[in-house]
């Protein structure tokens, strides 16, 4: 077991995670990702010109995460118009790159919104541009301010459920600074309790089958100097047995209006393995993940993607997995294999649902549509 006592303390704080920024070279406007494929071993930028790059980006998981799906999409847009692309077109592209992160769609549609109307308001290319650059900034900023929020409304939480301090938390999937434009959404409320002393460990999941629990997570848990050991997924059932685990916090890709939460296929088992163990299930998400144009969870499209990523080793670390099968095979040549990447937890197995503008618990479509009221965002 990778036991990382050795860095359980609050030291000085390494510089902020660059997961995506936007750059204007005399050649012409770019956006600037962290490489996530290429993570832990090599910090590496993917530079994307235009929008077949980006989107490609977005399918590889080089870029990812729903928050940070959502920026990606909304500068997307901006990128299109800044170079001269049809913004529709664009728009439609990238929607459509993966289905289940409705931010994804909803930074795109913001972004083309604040286009639409600087151009129905007679501006020029220039200008319009500039609108939709705007439009993908403001939700950069707010996304940061959402993050800060969420931690302090979920560590909050924690408190009162938790009133010993020393929380153990377990973790799925990778919410932190990687996927947004602030400090994350579960990860960062683990990282609000470390601050302060009172994270005793992060459970760090790995996450099959593209690992971003021990390729993303546990890079950022180390980067933070958090107390923090990897699992495989499936050691999780023993760990609750042991009474290792006082609270599960994960991040979500779409919430539906009823509560249903999709999120990285594993989270499901988790929130069972929570209910029948009566350890907290917390769910941490900007209002800008909440659908309530989705009834419920099985309303929720859930992305299928290639069994290459499950039969083979290299599907993990790069682009050529997904693609063409070059990795190292697991499994004997051509195993059809089940991978969709997410799956939905239904609301009564969700403890609270953790937003910028607090929490709601217990999880009812009334008290999501009432949080949602809140929020002039939704
Ligand atoms: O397939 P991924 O890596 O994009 O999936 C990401 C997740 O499932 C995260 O848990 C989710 O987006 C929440 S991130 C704040």
């Amino acid at each position: 077991m990778a036991d990382q006592d050795a860095h359980n303390t609050v030291g000085a704080e390494p510089p902020a995670l660059p997961s995506l920024r936007w750059e204007e070279p005399p050649e012409g406007p770019v956006l600037v990702l962290l490489d996530q494929t290429r993570l832990p071993t090599e910090e590496v930028e993917l530079v994307c010109t235009d929008v077949p790059a980006l989107v490609q980006a977005i399918q590889t998981l080089a870029v990812r995460g729903a928050p940070l799906l959502g920026l990606a999409g909304a500068y997307g847009v901006a990128l299109a118009a800044r170079r001269g692309f049809d913004v529709d077109e664009a728009a439609a592209q990238l929607s459509g790159a993966r289905p289940t992160a409705v931010n994804l769609g909803y930074g795109v549609r913001r972004a083309a919104a604040a286009h639409r109307t600087a151009c129905e308001k007679g501006a020029d290319e220039e200008g319009a541009a500039a609108a939709a650059l705007e439009a993908a900034r403001e939700l950069h900023r707010q996304d940061a301010a959402a993050s800060a929020a969420m931690a302090g409304h979920g560590l909050a939480l924690l408190d009162e459920l938790l009133p010993g301090g020393g929380h153990r938390i377990l973790t799925h999937c990778n919410t932190g600074a990687l996927v947004s434009g602030g400090e994350g959404t579960a990860f960062a409320v683990a990282l609000a309790a470390h601050r302060v002393g009172r994270l005793r460990r992060l459970w760090v999941d790995e996450t099959r089958p593209l690992l971003q629990g021990s390729r993303l997570t546990a890079y950022e848990a180390a980067r933070r100097g958090m107390a923090y050991t990897l699992l495989t997924d499936n050691a999780a059932g023993s760990l609750f047995a042991a009474g290792e685990v006082d609270a599960v916090l994960i991040g979500a890709d779409r919430i539906a209006a009823d509560g249903s939460v999709a999120n990285k296929v594993g989270s499901y088992p988790l929130a069972v393995l929570a209910k029948y163990h009566h350890v907290p299930f917390l769910v941490v998400a900007p209002l800008t993940t909440v659908d309530l144009g989705t009834p419920d969870g099985a309303a929720i499209e859930v992305e299928q993607r290639s069994g290459l990523e499950v039969t083979e080793l290299t599907g993990a670390f790069s682009a050529a997995g997904v693609e063409g099968g070059s990795g190292l095979p697991v499994a004997p040549l051509g195993t059809q294999a089940y991978n969709p990447a997410f799956d939905v937890t239904p609301p009564e197995l969700v403890t609270a649902i953790v937003t910028e503008e607090g929490a709601v618990s217990p999880v009812t479509g009334t008290g999501l549509a009432e949080l949602c009221a809140r929020s002039r965002r939704v």
